[in-house]
């Protein structure tokens, strides 16, 4: 079998590699020479000056095993970093993140595919009262038992040009009064998606990874609030931030859920009432010999560059 340690032969398969973190990770194996299988429902070619051929596009659903199992073909290593933060119809965070994960990791095992890169995220819980994070957890739970060699990467909140973070952090500090998600206590360790593409890369030149598990976390954690100070200060906005209890939140949550393409949810708003940090006994970046950059570095370039 051919061993993706070695860029000119690897084929990695990267489900979700059309999302904002996959097509930084698919960008980052295309760049050391890997070959790369986009797999998504609605799979796109990124614009890579640098791609050469080395990117397929291939349709998948992770909800069908046969699609899943055609994307695995000729596969050497496999990224899942397919996401869902809104339930919608049959998609749901049991569908995705639980029988979807285990799908991906039993077919990859069957395949004969020695590496698996699993994405999750920081704080899974099987007891959170958010249906996210529980089923985040059960997911890990079940890749590793059909899988148990895959590697399991748990970042926390993600930042970068076009993120949905500090996207929706210009947009509410545009209001006179910014709400305060509590008192805005909350701590964050925000990680740059690169970074978190460098990790991918790493892992899998790194065999001894198999098997573990990393949290990977900014260089630093900050409050809820402080984050919010800075964007604003960054912005050259002065405002008024108001704490607003979470039980006002989850109600809110629980009114907006009735709208089509709700701006809030209830699984959002208990993930914002845990600290969102790295543990300190928990494999991290440095394990991976990399230093990761911190929100304030890389403010300005990510502000500066969205949309919004
Ligand atoms: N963003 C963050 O701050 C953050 C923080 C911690 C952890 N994470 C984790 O990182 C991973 C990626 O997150 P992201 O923010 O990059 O997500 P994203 O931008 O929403 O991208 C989601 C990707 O998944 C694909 N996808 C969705 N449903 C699918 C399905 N049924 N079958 C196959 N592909 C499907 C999407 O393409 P199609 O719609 O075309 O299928 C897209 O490529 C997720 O596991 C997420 O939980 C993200």
């Amino acid at each position: 079998m051919a061993d993706i340690t070695s860029p000119s032969t690897g084929l990695v398969t990267v489900f979700g590699g059309t999302g904002f973190l996959g097509s930084t990770i698919v960008q980052r194996l295309v760049e050391s020479g890997m070959r790369v299988r986009i797999a998504a429902r609605h799979p796109r070619a990124l614009d890579l000056a640098e791609a050469r051929g080395q990117i397929a596009l291939q349709r998948a659903d992770v909800r069908d095993e046969d699609s899943v199992a055609e994307a695995l073909k000729g596969a050497t290593g496999v990224v899942n970093a397919v996401g869902l933060y809104v339930e919608q119809g049959q998609a749901t965070f049991r569908a995705i993140h639980e029988e979807g994960a285990e799908r991906v990791a039993r077919r990859a095992g069957e395949a004969g595919i020695r590496r698996l890169i699993h994405i999750s995220g920081i704080g899974v819980d099987p007891a959170s009262a958010s249906n996210y994070v529980r089923a985040r957890a059960y997911g890990e739970q079940r890749v590793r038992e059909v899988f148990p060699n895959a590697t399991l990467l748990r970042p926390s909140v993600l930042f970068g040009p076009n993120d949905a973070f500090l996207n929706s952090l210009k947009t509410v500090t545009r209001l006179p009064i910014v709400p305060l998600f509590g008192r805005g206590s909350t701590r964050l360790q925000p990680v740059y998606v690169e970074d978190v593409a460098r990790a991918v890369l790493q892992v899998l030149e790194m065999p001894d990874t198999n098997g573990r598990t990393f949290e990977l976390g900014g260089a630093r954690a900050y409050r809820y609030r402080d984050i919010i100070k800075r964007v604003l200060t960054h912005l050259g906005r002065r405002r008024l931030l108001l704490p607003v209890p979470f039980v006002v939140w989850r109600l809110l949550a629980r009114i907006a859920s009735l709208l089509p393409n709700t701006p809030l949810t209830l699984d959002q708003v208990i993930l914002m009432e845990t600290n969102n940090v790295v543990n300190a006994k928990a494999n991290t970046f440095n394990d991976l010999g990399i230093e990761p950059c911190s929100l304030e570095q890389m403010l300005s370039a990510c502000l500066d560059e969205l949309s919004c």
